[in-house]
């Protein structure tokens, strides 16, 4: 018997990466699977939460009993995100969010040259850190994926965003795979998660954030 501990709580992931269109044809992308993202989702349901996965493209097939929102690039899911957070509890960002897109996009293919090209790009708006800065925002827990000093940069990016919760990996251990080690880390510290299916790792964080709700909305 599993306890049911998000019973009658709104959760809204975001998962998957972002496309930002350069031309009709041609964009850049961050590198993800989505795997992490459908797999908190589906951890949260079997909590009894209320789903909804706002999700970039990817090629996984979602849990039903969750509302699927697709969108393609950071502006359609901060559109889509902004359309949801006044009636979420929990936020849980696990989108490889694009942080720059292109100026001067092309609705035709842009025809090819003898010549070099230079592309112009410009910062994305951060969809976590607009959540987490609401004036009554949810419970918002972040990801961050490194390739080094996985600890400094996790806790740096926990403050400027402002996030009782953010739970970190190595970009090079997790994306793409089945599996992930996680490291938790919140107001009172750090929690290392061994190795494991995303699966068996979303379960143990929705285990996680569930602690830390509960005691958030006791004070
Ligand atoms: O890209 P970065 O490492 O800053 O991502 C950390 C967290 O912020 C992740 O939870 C990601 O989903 C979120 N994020 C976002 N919008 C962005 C960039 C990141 O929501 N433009």
């Amino acid at each position: 018997f599993q306890p049911k501990l998000l019973q009658g709580k709104r959760v809204l992931v975001t998962a998957g990466p972002t496309y930002e269109a350069i031309d009709a044809v041609r964009g850049i992308t961050n590198l993800s699977s989505g795997k992490m993202g459908y797999a908190v989702a589906r951890a949260a349901l079997e909590a009894g939460a209320e789903v909804t996965l706002i999700s970039g493209p990817v090629c996984l097939e979602a849990p039903v009993a969750a509302r699927l929102v697709n969108v393609v690039s950071a502006r359609d899911m901060l559109a889509a995100v902004k359309k949801e957070i006044s009636r979420i509890d929990i936020f849980v960002s696990v989108a490889a969010v694009a942080d720059y897109r292109a100026i001067n996009t092309n609705k035709q293919k842009t025809k090819k040259t003898e010549s070099g090209i230079t592309l112009e790009f410009i910062p994305n708006p951060d969809i976590l850190e607009y959540v987490a800065t609401l004036p009554q925002p949810p419970f918002c827990v972040g990801f961050a994926a490194e390739t080094e000093d996985l600890e400094r940069n996790a806790e740096a990016k926990r403050r400027k965003k402002k996030l009782p919760l953010l739970a970190a990996n190595l970009a090079q251990d997790t994306i793409g795979s089945d599996e992930s080690m996680l490291t938790l880390f919140d107001n009172d510290g750090k929690n290392n998660l061994p190795k494991a299916p995303k699966i068996e790792q979303a379960r143990r964080l929705i285990k996680h954030i569930a602690s830390l709700y509960e005691k958030q909305t006791e004070k």
